[in-house]
């Protein structure tokens, strides 16, 4: 079972849940808040192949950008994160940037219904496109995200966006854009 903070009325998250895979723990979904900064990076750092990234972007993340974040807390542990931020310049677009599920969380639809409880808040009731990057070998990710796609009745298009030598020397994945909409939103 897993349980969200806003809102209360049939939601998104709750059509998910109709459609099966309830997790086993009670998961409280939640906006996130200064001090999961920290517990973030911690679980970050033991889901590869996400990108660590510092303490602070974390901090930074969960005061400034919380509203477009989730955790996922269970027996006081965070279980999920997901970053996501509101694009400059595009009104109906929500950027998802990191999913992270502990492993002793996965496989129950907990990180469908992270990105699901994201659309279910008041403030992004005017969101038609969730767009994210993927890397080509990401299959959970793609699963995922295609999940979310069915649950909200529409499509993913998929194009190039980061090719790895953009990343510098460093070997990364590229990482291509999947465009996930326009979102068919579940009446009040
Ligand atoms: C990707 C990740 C967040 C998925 O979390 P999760 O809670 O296990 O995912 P869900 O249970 O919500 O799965 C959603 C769908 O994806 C499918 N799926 C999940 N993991 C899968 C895998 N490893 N292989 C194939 N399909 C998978 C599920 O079967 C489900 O499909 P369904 O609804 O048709 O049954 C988790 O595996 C993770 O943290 N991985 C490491 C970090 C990462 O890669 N993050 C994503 C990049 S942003």
């Amino acid at each position: 079972m897993i349980d969200t903070v806003l809102p209360t009325s049939r939601t998104n998250t709750q059509r998910a849940q109709a459609k099966g895979a309830p997790g086993k723990q009670a998961h409280l979904l939640r906006i996130p808040a200064r001090d999961d900064g920290y517990p973030v990076w911690q679980l970050v750092s033991q889901c590869p192949p996400l990108d660590l990234n510092s303490v602070y972007s974390y901090l930074l993340l969960c005061e400034h950008f919380r509203n477009t974040c989730v955790v996922a807390e269970a027996n006081g542990q965070i279980d999920g994160f997901v970053s996501a931020y509101l694009p400059p310049d595009r009104d109906d677009v929500l950027f998802i940037w990191q999913v992270a599920v502990h492993e002793r969380g996965r496989g129950h639809g907990l990180g469908r219904q992270m990105l699901l409880s994201l659309l279910d808040r008041p403030h992004l009731a005017h969101i038609r496109f969730l767009e994210t990057t993927v890397g080509p070998d990401n299959a959970a990710s793609r699963h995922m995200f295609a999940a979310v796609a069915h649950n909200m009745g529409t499509g993913i298009d998929e194009s190039p966006l980061f090719e790895p030598e953009l990343f510098g020397p460093e070997a990364h994945d590229d990482e291509r854009l999947l465009k996930i909409g326009p979102l068919r939103r579940m009446p009040g």
